[in-house]
């Protein structure tokens, strides 16, 4: 017969473990993301050369005739499969950019169905098949033994009424919340003169230092403001 769970209160030790992190360009979001323990970047923007580690560059591989030859969602899924072997040593896993990885995968899904915009599919069917993939993306993501960290950048609204200015993470919406939903910790990087800074502008829970094991985590995340409440 199943086996219930014993009936009792648990204690867990409560950390982060999913990061989504947004700044302007330039802010760096990158340079904080490379330093988590063992990361692996799946980058976008083609600059990860530029980093210290390891990367794989996600895209759509066209033939010759315009036509896919392999799409971006192929691709993740073999690295995801990769990553769930055992014996694999990476620690962190940095998407880097989250906004141009659905946009990437939206091309792949217009490619194959052979036509121009998402919209273009009928009955919606196309919006739909974008959703499950980002959905799959994130929820096997997020089942990995690993951070997982979601870059995005910022986008600048101001409400002309009463000319106050607000910075969002520019992934839409509709995405935002799919990974959101499934992330700790909501960062921002932003940089004054030539200072960075960074700040948490959401979270899970109310984290304590001394419940995050991994010490290197823990520096990282006393140097954002508003992680940890000081007594
Ligand atoms: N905390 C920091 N201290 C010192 N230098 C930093 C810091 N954060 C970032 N930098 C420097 O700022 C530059 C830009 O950082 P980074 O590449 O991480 O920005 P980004 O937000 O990822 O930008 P993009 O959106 O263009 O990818 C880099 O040269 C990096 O070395
Ligand atoms: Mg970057």
């Amino acid at each position: 017969m199943f086996m219930l769970p014993k009936d009792e209160t648990l204690h867990p030790k409560c950390q982060p473990k999913n990061f989504f992190i947004y700044g302007a360009t330039m802010s760096g979001k990158s340079f904080f993301s490379s330093y988590f323990p063992h990361p692996l970047v799946l980058n976008t923007d083609g600059n990860s050369a530029q980093g210290t580690a390891p990367s794989i560059q996600i895209r759509n591989i066209r033939n010759e005739d315009g036509s896919l030859k392999k799409g971006c969602i192929e691709q993740l899924d073999e690295i995801l499969t990769a990553l769930q072997q055992p014996g694999v040593t990476y620690q962190t896993v940095v998407v880097d950019v989250i906004d141009d990885i659905c946009v990437m995968m939206e091309q792949d899904i217009c490619l194959r169905h052979g036509v121009r915009t998402i919209s273009d599919i009928d009955w919606g069917a196309g919006y739909a098949e974008l959703n499950a993939c980002i959905q799959q993306f994130v929820m096997d993501l997020k089942a990995l033994p690993m951070n997982i960290i979601y870059i995005s950048r910022e986008l600048e609204i101001v409400d002309e009424a009463n000319k106050k200015k607000s910075v969002l993470p520019s992934l839409k919406s509709r995405y935002y919340n799919i990974v959101n939903g499934n992330c700790d910790l909501v960062v921002r990087t932003f940089k004054i003169g030539s200072q960075h800074y960074r700040t948490v502008t959401d979270k899970r829970a109310d984290y304590k230092p001394e419940d995050i094991e991994d010490k290197r985590i823990r520096q990282l995340l006393e140097s954002c403001q508003n992680m940890f409440k000081k007594n």
